[in-house]
């Protein structure tokens, strides 16, 4: 947070954005003071780590939470679904499979498809799976409750939210740990090609026998739904594509603010102690804060679908924005103070962690409800959690993510041991 660099610092140079430990805030913060639409041109040492993907053009960097609120919500000027929503530009084919995902869609199909996947997560059928989550989220902490110290990110907090998309899904629980191990090759979005089988095929391959399955035998899960539909007629590739992007977008996702919250625990004593004083008043707005103040998945994309302006500054058809969520949630016109972490913050909940508009996190009460049953079991059973090691941030330019948390506590006695 110490660290200045000059206005004309190149947030796609190494050490600057595709660096450890967060977003470049005081960067964002002269941006926004003095450049709110700023222009990042194309840097001559950053090499995309994405396969099929290239940065040949600069983009404008939006750091005011306005800016990215009305770019958002307007999905006519700024499209998803033109050039996709990541920042890289993609090769023809990767684009086209961008644009099959929920969030490229042209928005006519994306409302079509909205309405079939949303009753999945509306507040009533969350509601009946809320005994579910809190039953994994005990299963999970049992493994290693009694063992007295753990590595937080991969042996607990990817476990909830592959195990929930398992539970979202109808995928039977002998599949659970296969998912695990390819939700984890996914979520390395950026280190993927290192992996030997091509986790996409593996997860259609899965989508594809399941969908045999609920075909023949209908359940209440999202996946049977979709093979069921009559109204899209969807083809195997959309289910695929619906399976496979549910399985990325709350998983990195979740198991990285469960990470954030417990680093950023560990080092605020503070805050921890109020928190445990009255776990029941402040977790749930301590969860906010922590999307607000971590904001996993720091930006998105949109393309300029005509020429326009944003806050008053020109842009044309064909920019490319880069909406900066990290920048957003520590605009001091909107949260005071914003780079200090607060768990009683009163207007925590307006961060834009989840994004807003058409294309909002259709996850976000699903997340809050993951996020709230797993940190309430940590809270009471090993409450005297520390750090036992250095954490380890993922080098990337699109998540705030922590990928390993080395964390100590005192064993629970009666905790099942797992050696
Ligand atoms: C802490 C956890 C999460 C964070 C921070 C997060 C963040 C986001 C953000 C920033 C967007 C883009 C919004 C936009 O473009 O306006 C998004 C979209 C999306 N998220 Fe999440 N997400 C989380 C959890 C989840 C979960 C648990 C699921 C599902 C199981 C999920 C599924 C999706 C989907 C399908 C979209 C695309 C929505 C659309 O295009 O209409 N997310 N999420």
């Amino acid at each position: 947070m110490t660290k200045h660099w000059p206005m004309d610092a190149n947030i796609l140079d190494p050490g600057i954005f595709p660096a450890e430990q967060g977003p470049p805030h005081p960067l964002f913060d002269a941006w926004r003071d003095t450049d709110p639409v700023h222009w990042n041109p194309v840097s001559p040492t950053y090499v995309p780590t994405i396969p099929a993907s290239s940065m040949s053009k600069g983009f404008w960097v939006l750091t005011r939470y306005q800016d990215v609120f009305d770019v958002s919500r307007d999905q006519e000027r700024f499209s998803s679904h033109d050039e996709g929503f990541v920042i890289w530009d993609l090769e023809p084919q990767e684009l086209e499979l961008h644009r099959a995902n929920f969030m490229g869609m042209r928005p006519a199909d994306h409302s079509a498809v909205k309405q079939v996947v949303l009753p999945a997560f509306a507040p009533k059928a969350l509601q009946a799976i809320a005994p579910e989550l809190d039953r994994l989220a005990r299963e999970i902490v049992d493994e290693v409750a009694g063992k007295g110290r753990c590595e937080f990110v991969f042996d607990v907090a990817s476990k909830l939210p592959v195990y929930t998309f398992c539970e979202l899904m109808g995928i039977p629980d002998q599949l659970r740990s296969k998912v695990v191990e390819l939700g984890n090759a996914m979520a390395d979005v950026e280190t993927r090609s290192q992996h030997t089988l091509d986790p996409t095929m593996q997860l259609f391959a899965i989508s594809e026998e399941l969908c045999e399955q609920k075909r023949r035998q209908p359940d209440e899960g999202l996946l049977s739904t979709l093979v069921h539909d009559t109204t899209l007629g969807l083809s195997q590739l959309q289910i695929n594509m619906i399976f496979l992007v549910f399985s990325i977008a709350g998983h990195e996702t979740t198991r990285s603010t469960a990470a954030h919250f417990m680093h950023l625990m560990a080092t605020h004593p503070q805050q921890y102690e109020r928190l445990l004083s009255d776990i029941d008043k402040h977790l749930e707005n301590a969860i906010e804060e922590v999307l607000r103040y971590s904001s996993t998945t720091t930006n998105f994309r949109r393309t300029a679908t005509v020429d326009t302006e944003i806050g008053g500054h020109p842009v044309r058809k064909g920019d490319k924005i880069y909406m900066s969520y990290a920048a957003a949630n520590r605009d001091p016109t909107v949260f005071e103070n914003p780079h200090v972490f607060d768990i009683t913050r009163a207007n925590a909940r307006r961060h834009l962690a989840f994004g807003t508009g058409p294309h909002v996190c259709i996850g976000a009460r699903l997340a809050r409800m993951e996020l709230h049953a797993l940190l309430k079991q940590i809270l009471t059973r090993m409450p005297d959690f520390r750090l036992d090691g250095e954490p380890e941030w993922l080098r990337s330019i699109w998540f705030n993510a922590i990928v390993g948390l080395p964390i100590a506590f005192t064993p629970e006695p009666n905790a099942a041991r797992v050696v």
